[in-house]
């Protein structure tokens, strides 16, 4: 195929993250033409998976899942994130017709899953929960019954290996494989069939830093050399955050937030604050309005909104300009996990 063409069947069946198209546009000598009708490609977002007022509920009167409307984006790493219970698994089930849908829309590839759900599978693999892998058996073993299931080419196995950097196992069993090999091993049954998005439900759950690792760095290197679109689930941030590009959160059944990681890290931000003390904090916040600083005393303790670092040093000037001695301008930011906390909290009390 030639690479123009490879470019541009990426990208369409991406967004088209601004990074990406620049790598395409290097790698393929794009016409800056063509770029922009990339560009334009990537104004309108198209959505890999996409529900709405998604209802789920095992027993009666119980709702598990109340509302639930995720968007992923073509091309995202999308983090789905949510304490242990807060319905998860039942979600990324549902995705997969793994449990019959019972209220809403549930769209992938923008077709309901429940009229082209064969067709749609061909097109994603998942790991939900633990991987079901023979123990006695090799890791290409293993794979030589997925790749019947699968009727996939013979050859895609040792590729598959090869991705998971599990190529050089050769005669070792299953049973002997660390759970991140185990993990990887998984992800190398999931990507036999070369999916055009991957599910995986925790897929870090129980596995050391370095395990970890391995696992990202594997999942990002799907998403950019091979465009593969991911949901990743799990119940602690610190896990992902470094991975996703997009999250959803969900606590008790409901999303409590879903937008780029990066306007997570800007509530972050806006939830940041410059704390001062001074000789004098009554007259310092007379000084500070007249530089249209939104002023408050808490604990004793003058508190502003983090200021850019241009007006620190003047609001330091004028201070000290006024008489006022400063002891203390701490700036206190709340970490993602605090605003994760409190996004999932919401719930608890509501
Ligand atoms: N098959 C089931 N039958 C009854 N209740 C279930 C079933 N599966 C999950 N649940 C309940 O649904 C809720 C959400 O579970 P789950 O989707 O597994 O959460 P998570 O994956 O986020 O930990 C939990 O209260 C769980 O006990
Ligand atoms: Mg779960």
């Amino acid at each position: 195929m030639p690479k123009i063409l490879f470019g541009m069947q990426q990208l369409t069946q991406t967004t088209c993250f601004a990074d990406q198209i620049a790598h395409f546009a290097e790698k393929s000598y794009l016409t800056a033409g063509k770029f922009l009708l990339l560009l334009y490609i990537k104004s309108r977002t198209m959505y890999s998976v996409q529900t709405s007022g998604v209802f789920h509920h095992f027993s009666e009167n119980d709702p598990v899942l109340k509302d639930i409307a995720l968007q992923v984006p073509s091309g995202s790493i999308y983090g789905f994130l949510g304490p242990n219970g807060a319905g998860k698994t039942t979600t990324l089930r549902l995705l997969l017709g793994l449990i019959k849908k019972q209220q809403g829309s549930i769209l992938i590839f923008d077709k309901p899953i429940e009229n082209h759900r064969m067709e749609i599978l061909r097109n994603i693999g998942s790991l939900i929960e633990m991987p079901s892998m023979y123990g006695h058996l090799t890791a290409s073993e293993n794979l030589r019954i997925w790749q019947q299931l699968y009727q996939c080419p013979y050859s895609r196995i040792a590729k598959a290996l090869e991705t998971v950097d599990l190529a050089n196992t050769g005669t070792k069993k299953v049973s002997q494989f660390s759970l991140g090999m185990k993990q990887r091993l998984g992800i190398a049954a999931a990507l036999l069939h070369e999916p055009s998005l991957l599910i995986l439900d925790e897929p870090t759950n129980g596995l050391d830093p370095y395990g970890m690792m391995e696992i990202r760095d594997l999942l990002k290197k799907l998403n950019y050399e091979h465009g593969i679109t991911i949901v990743i689930s799990s119940h602690l941030l610190s896990e992902i955050e470094k991975l996703v590009t997009h999250t959803g959160i969900i606590s008790h059944g409901q999303m409590v937030f879903q937008g780029t990681l990066d306007s997570l890290v800007s509530r972050q931000l806006s939830a940041s604050k410059l704390i001062l003390n001074t000789s004098n904090n009554l007259q310092a916040t007379d000084v500070l309005k007249l530089l249209q600083l939104d002023t408050s005393i808490e604990n004793g303790m003058l508190t502003i909104p983090i200021p850019e670092k241009e007006m620190i040093a003047q609001l330091n000037r004028e201070l000290v300009k006024a008489n006022i001695d400063v002891y203390e301008i701490n700036p206190v930011q709340k970490d993602l996990e605090t605003i994760f906390m409190e996004l999932i909290n919401q719930t608890t009390h509501a």
